[in-house]
């Protein structure tokens, strides 16, 4: 797609015109359909919602197409296939008993993922038809998401982003990292994949959107080239993938980019398509950024490694050097591929056997998908109490490990720096009720807290941010979407036609760039990072009194705000009350400690603001720099800098 003009003007009326895909043959005819019916219904539910009339074709993006027939590509077999040879050996070591209870494994299941495809759906017509691509791939491919509604998912479906399709991705880019087959076939078995994609103009270029390449039989794609004995059955090819080893592969899916805008180059505004056809350029540059994980690893240092001493990522890994996602998200550990290395050869223990934790930030969804599930149904797909909870512990250490904390009093403020460990931003990911705060308690001599800053209720869920550091992104409407769907137009949760990030202040990861931040659509909004710096620096102004302080870093995955608005915004079916209910039985996204530390205050001349013991001119630049403010400066506490803290300052000269 990737030839077809930017320009209104030279566009052909139907981008697939000259081209006989199969696939988008059936797409377009669905197409066809659908936009009579988005005509009609165009005046959605409540408060007078006015849905955006997309069709289809709005969501077509290149890559292998959906294959109702599973003639041309096999269906995608559940993992219950891979269990007797991939589950139930080890210590939360095999494939299967770690994948299980994860986030990629549930990604159909997730309740709050239901509540949001219904909002979707609401926002924009057939809206939920790319989030299906993504988050339930077997379902996609076996069109499944022509609605663009859950409803239509049925078995296997709701299997998630399984083995069999991980097992099956292939590189789309041919040459140095594509595969080799089995007992030394000498030809890429990619090579007729990708030569008949790209004869049907179906290649994608650019990493992500979940355009992805499957191969059509079912294989079994890995790492390793020195599998002792294929026992897949003969029809199951074994074949050396060294793109399972790359952050492409994971980026195929976190880079996530909404087809129906277009970047305006002059404004740097997203605007929506002409709609009722494909994206003009299918270049994921030009669509809306909504999640942007694999560019921001790939503008990081960690593209050519980077060494943590204390060995905190990669597993069983001499060196502690990690580079790729699956560094960091598959540790390393020792194990056998398969239960039959315990019978000894021709299989073996490994000592790089990739753990399938994927272990991220969240920390209650697959919890409250087992509590949805009577406890056998639960168990039979691998979501035991144990595995639940032993998933969760691997999430919170992730996330302890995801950032340090230092803190210093310089003058009589506290300083808080939070570090960004991880390989992308921090948070990274969905923007959407995600956040990160500071939380600090200050205490008298007599043990008593004097004030606190960014309070958490942990009955009501909220939270006081008008005092602390909040990290988090805001999406929303711009006046132009705004207005043409009756919607309010500023910061909101409107996934899947938000079209304006109005705030980003997460932190960036080592090597970032604004620059190349600016590139790939993710540059810091409303907040500044120097070229370089992954950090993030927070002053607060010790009120009279304190001696000590103790600050907590806290992570929470689903902000109240956000399930409130998925339970309050449904018009159409009971899936944001479930998710909100869910959330509320799961203990409401109860925030993770990632880091927390206590300072001794020492009673500081107030007036020496940078803390190097002495009062002179840069404590008044200061000042100076702050006049009007609050915070550095403030050398009485009464809220603002002004004539009457210059005049402590001066009193307190030399
Ligand atoms: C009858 C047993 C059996 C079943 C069932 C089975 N596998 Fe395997 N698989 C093995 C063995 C044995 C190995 C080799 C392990 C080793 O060498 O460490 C293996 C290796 C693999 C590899 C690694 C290939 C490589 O080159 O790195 C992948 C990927 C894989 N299996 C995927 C799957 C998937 C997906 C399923 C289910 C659809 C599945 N397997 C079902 C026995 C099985
Ligand atoms: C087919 C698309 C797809 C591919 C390929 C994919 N992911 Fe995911 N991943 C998802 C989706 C969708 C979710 C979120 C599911 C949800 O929250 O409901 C997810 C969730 C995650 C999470 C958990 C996030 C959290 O909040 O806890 C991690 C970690 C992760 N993926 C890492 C990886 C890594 C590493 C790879 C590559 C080895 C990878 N993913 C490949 C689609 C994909
Ligand atoms: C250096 C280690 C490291 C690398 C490399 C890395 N991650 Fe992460 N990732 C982390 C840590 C630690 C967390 C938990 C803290 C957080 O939420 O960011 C995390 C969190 C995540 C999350 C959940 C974020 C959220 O807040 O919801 C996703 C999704 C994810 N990573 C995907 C990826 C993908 C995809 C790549 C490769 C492009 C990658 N990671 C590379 C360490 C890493
Ligand atoms: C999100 C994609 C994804 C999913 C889902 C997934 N895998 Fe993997 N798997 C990978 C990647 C990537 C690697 C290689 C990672 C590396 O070496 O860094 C891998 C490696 C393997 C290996 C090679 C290890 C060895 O010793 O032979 C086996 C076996 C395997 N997977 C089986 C499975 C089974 C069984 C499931 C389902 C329970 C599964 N995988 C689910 C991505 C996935
Ligand atoms: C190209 C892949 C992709 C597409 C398309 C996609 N998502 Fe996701 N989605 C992800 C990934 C990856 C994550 C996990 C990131 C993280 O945890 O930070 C995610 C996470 C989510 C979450 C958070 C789930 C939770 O438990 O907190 C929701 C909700 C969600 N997506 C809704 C949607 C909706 C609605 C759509 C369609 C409008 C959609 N997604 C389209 C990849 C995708």
């Amino acid at each position: 797609m990737n030839q077809t003009s930017n320009h209104p003007a030279l566009r052909p009326s139907n981008p697939l015109a000259g081209r006989i895909a199969r696939g988008t043959l059936i797409a377009l005819a669905i197409a066809a359909a659908s936009a009579t019916v988005a005509t009609v219904m165009a005046r959605g539910g409540g408060g007078g919602q006015t849905k955006v009339p997309t069709t289809l074709a709005d969501f077509f993006q290149p890559g292998t197409q959906p294959d109702p027939s599973g003639i041309a590509v096999a269906a995608i077999e559940t993992s219950l296939s891979c269990t007797y040879c991939h589950s139930g050996y080890g210590d939360q070591v095999a494939p299967y008993d770690t994948w299980s209870a994860t986030l990629m494994a549930q990604s159909a299941r997730d309740p709050v993922w239901h509540a949001a495809v219904a909002i979707a759906n609401q926002d924009a017509n057939i809206g939920g038809e790319t989030c299906i691509r993504c988050h339930a791939p077997g379902g996609w491919l076996a069109g499944h998401s022509a609605n663009g509604s859950i409803a239509d998912l049925q078995g296997d479906d709701f299997d998630g982003i399984n083995c069999n399709f991980c097992h099956r991705v292939v590189n789309p880019e041919l040459g140095a990292n594509s595969a080799i087959a089995y007992a030394g076939d000498p030809a890429s078995p990619d090579k007729p994949i990708i030569s008949a994609l790209a004869a049907e103009g179906l290649l994608p270029a650019g990493v992500g959107g979940a355009r992805f390449v499957i191969d059509p039989a079912s294989v079994r794609r890995g790492p390793f080239d020195d599998v002792p004995q294929n026992l897949h059955g003969a029809e199951a090819r074994l074949i050396t993938s060294p793109f399972h080893r790359m952050s492409e592969f994971c980026g195929t899916c976190h880079d996530v980019s909404n087809p129906i805008y277009s970047k305006n180059r002059k404004t740097g505004q997203y605007q929506l398509n002409a709609l009722g056809a494909a994206h003009p350029t299918q270049n994921p540059a030009d669509m809306f950024p909504e999640q942007r994980t694999y560019s921001e690893w790939l503008q990081s240092d960690f593209v050519n490694g980077v060494a943590f001493a204390d060995h905190r990522f990669g597993g069983n890994d001499a060196d502690g050097v990690v580079s790729t996602c699956q560094d960091c998200h598959m540790p390393k550990v020792i194990a056998g591929g398969c239960r039959f290395y315990e019978y000894g050869p021709p299989f073996f223990e490994r000592p790089d056997m990739p753990q399938h934790s994927f272990a991220g930030a969240n920390t209650w969804v697959v919890q409250a998908i087992r509590n949805s599930m009577l406890p056998e149904e639960a168990d039979q797909i691998g979501l035991g109490q144990p595995a639940v909870e032993q998933a969760a512990a691997r999430t919170i250490q992730m996330l302890q490990n995801g950032s340090d904390m230092t803190l210093t009093q310089i003058g009589s403020s506290l300083k808080v720096r939070v570090t960004n460990q991880t390989g992308h931003k921090l948070p990274t990911g969905y923007p959407e009720g995600r956040r990160m705060w500071l939380n600090v308690k200050f205490t008298n001599a007599l043990d008593q807290v004097v004030a606190e800053r960014g309070a958490y209720d942990n009955t009501s869920a909220l939270l006081e941010t008008a005092d602390t550091k909040v990290y988090r992104a805001d999406t929303g409407l711009s006046p132009a979407i705004a207005k043409l769907t009756g919607l309010a137009a500023g910061i909101g949760f409107h996934l899947a036609i938000a079209d304006k990030f109005y705030f980003d202040n997460r932190i960036p990861p080592r090597g970032f760039t604004n620059a190349g931040y600016q590139s790939i659509g993710s540059a810091p909004v409303g907040y500044s990072y120097a070229d370089g710096q992954y950090w993030d620096d927070t002053l607060f102004v010790a009120p009279a009194g304190a001696v000590s302080a103790t600050v907590t870093l806290y992570y929470q995955t689903s902000s109240r705000e956000y399930m409130e608005f998925l339970r309050d915004t449904n018009t159409t079916d009971g899936t944001g009350l479930v998710a909100y209910n869910a959330w509320v039985g799961a203990g409401k996204s109860a925030p993770v400690a990632m880091d927390s530390a206590v300072i001794a205050l020492s009673a500081a001349n107030p007036a020496d603001l940078n803390g190097d013991g002495v009062v002179n001119a840069s404590d008044l630049a200061l000042l100076l720099n702050n006049w009007g403010g609050a915070g550095v400066g403030d050398i009485n506490a009464d809220g603002v800098v002004n004539a009457s803290d210059l005049a402590l300052l001066l009193n307190g000269w030399g």
